[in-house]
């Protein structure tokens, strides 16, 4: 099956990197703007499969997209990153406009493709692919949860001193530095409640390390993060194209789930061949729900700046 991935940029190239190391797809077509460079990227990465061991087809084009036509998936990284200092809504004046054209673009190549969200501010430009594709809202996935529970993970196990893989945790709600939710309360490690091993104070440090996750990076890296971001793409492309299942958050238009309606907003949800299978409905405590509210309160401000 044919992955579109557009934006060859940080992000992108390492998303069709991590696709076609796993070798589950059998063409990755990466698209950019900038004359020749996802052509230039998808040789690079092609040369490496005789030494990683992998048959995926890549190829790369500025801007054709008949190249795309047919696919299963497409992910959109196209747009700006943010700088040291700035937070992810800045992004949205230049963003929009970008993803607004690049989604018409696939839909008219790829009727029926399933599209994942990744530029920022990553829940409102999914909710702007909503209102402007016409896709069933089945087949619209903002990726921010995968990412800011993998860098939960990362956070609690270093608290616990514990090997990542005994560790599970997720986070839900916006994809922003303040909406971001880590569910400490459904935190285990071997399925035991990670509030047995840490104080109050080291719940307090990962909760915020994790919020701040991409603001770390961004201030070390002087742009934001690429190898988690596409990594985490690469997990949800596989559970639609392997038809996993995988229960992932992701940002999914809400229709009175945890108690929000017209709005993009992280929560776990079965992906699998036909994209959104399922939202699945976790009980949160009095806290986490204020929370999430909260976040839909931002999020909806955001909204509010976006022209159709
Ligand atoms: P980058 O600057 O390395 O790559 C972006 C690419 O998009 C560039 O190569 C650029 O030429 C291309 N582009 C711009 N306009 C285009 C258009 N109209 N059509 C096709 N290509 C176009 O940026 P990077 O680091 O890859 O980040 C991409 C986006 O992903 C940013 O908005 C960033 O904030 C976001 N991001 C989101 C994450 C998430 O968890 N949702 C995580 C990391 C980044």
């Amino acid at each position: 099956m044919k992955v579109t991935v557009v934006g060859a940029g940080a992000v992108g190239a390492s998303c069709a990197e991590y696709i076609a190391m796993k070798d589950f797809a059998a063409e990755v077509v990466l698209v950019d703007i900038k004359e020749g460079f996802a052509e230039g990227k998808a040789m690079d990465l092609m040369q490496t499969a005789s030494l990683n061991g992998f048959d995926t087809k890549i190829t790369g084009t500025t801007g054709d997209y008949s190249k795309t036509a047919g696919s299963k998936v497409a992910v959109i990284t196209s747009g700006i990153p943010r700088k040291p200092g700035m937070t992810r809504e800045e992004l949205i004046g230049i963003n929009a406009g970008i993803v607004k054209e690049v989604t018409q673009n696939l839909v008219k190549h790829s009727p029926d493709v399933i599209i994942i969200v990744v530029s920022n501010p990553m829940d409102t430009m999914a909710y702007l692919v909503h209102k402007t594709s016409g896709l069933p809202k089945e087949r619209i996935i903002g990726m921010g949860g995968a990412l800011d529970s993998a860098r939960f993970k990362y956070r609690l196990a270093e608290a616990l001193e514990s090997p990542i893989s005994d560790v599970d945790g997720m986070v839900i709600a916006a994809h922003s530095d303040t909406g971001m939710l880590p569910l400490f309360s459904k935190a285990t490690r071997n399925g035991v409640p990670v509030s047995e091993f840490l104080s109050d104070e080291q719940k307090a440090n990962v909760i915020e390390e994790t919020k701040i996750g991409g603001a770390t990076l961004t201030k070390l890296l002087g742009t934001s993060a690429w190898y988690a971001p596409g990594a985490a793409v690469s997990v949800m492309v596989q559970s639609i194209l392997c038809d996993q299942k995988k229960m992932i958050p992701c940002s999914l238009m809400l229709d009175g789930e945890y108690g929000e309606s017209d709005i993009c907003l992280g929560v776990p949800a079965i992906i699998g061949k036909d994209g959104v299978e399922k939202i699945v409905n976790i009980t949160l405590t009095e806290e986490e729900k204020a929370k999430f509210a909260e976040a839909a309160k931002a999020v909806r401000d955001v909204n509010g700046d976006l022209k159709f």
